[in-house]
């Protein structure tokens, strides 16, 4: 596999929808050790698979309590009620924003062994199973602001979201 790098805003990689896995095989597995590797390296606690250019369905975490990887996970319900908190993103470094997320839901999807899951969640492995979810289907945090507070934060962000260059998008091996 080509070496990866996370994508920053800017990049039209993190605008994609990416594409559901077909198959849970060893490339799939392979991509996973290289998203852990590349979330550790950069002390994040979530990393979706479009983040470093690869559109699948793919994301892993670590909330102190080892990895987990979830592939073609789909929010099946969402709690009405939301809550409130600061969030960041590896592909918008170096700022916080507040953002509502349900409290609660119900997630499915595969495991790297290819088994089926569907489990609740809510707190924060409910907040960044949807901020992953939304990595997705090509939605940043910014994404998820009001108009002024984006504005505010882009500016606060000004000289970094100049011009990114165009990167390429690796699309191999999904819905060939
Ligand atoms: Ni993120």
């Amino acid at each position: 596999m080509a070496v990866l790098s996370i994508r920053r805003f800017g990049d039209p990689a993190l605008n994609e929808k990416s594409l559901p896995v077909r198959e849970v095989d060893h490339g799939i597995r392979d991509l996973i050790k290289n998203l852990a590797e590349i979330m550790y390296d950069a002390q994040g606690i979530g990393l979706a698979a479009p983040q470093v250019g690869v559109l699948k369905r793919v994301f892993i975490f670590d909330l102190g309590e080892g990895l987990v990887s979830y592939i073609n996970p789909e929010i099946v319900w969402r709690s009405k009620k939301t809550e409130e908190e600061e969030e960041g993103c590896l592909s918008v470094p170096d700022i916080k924003v507040p953002i509502k997320r349900s409290e609660k839901i119900k997630v499915r999807a595969l495991t790297p062994e290819g088994k089926k899951v569907e489990f609740r969640a809510e707190g924060l492995l409910a907040r960044v199973i949807q901020h992953e979810v939304d990595h997705l289907d090509g939605i940043l945090i910014l994404d998820r602001m009001s108009k002024a507070e984006r504005r505010k934060t882009l500016q606060q962000m000004s000289g970094f979201a100049q011009t990114v260059p165009q990167q390429e998008i690796l699309r191999r091996g999904s819905h060939d």
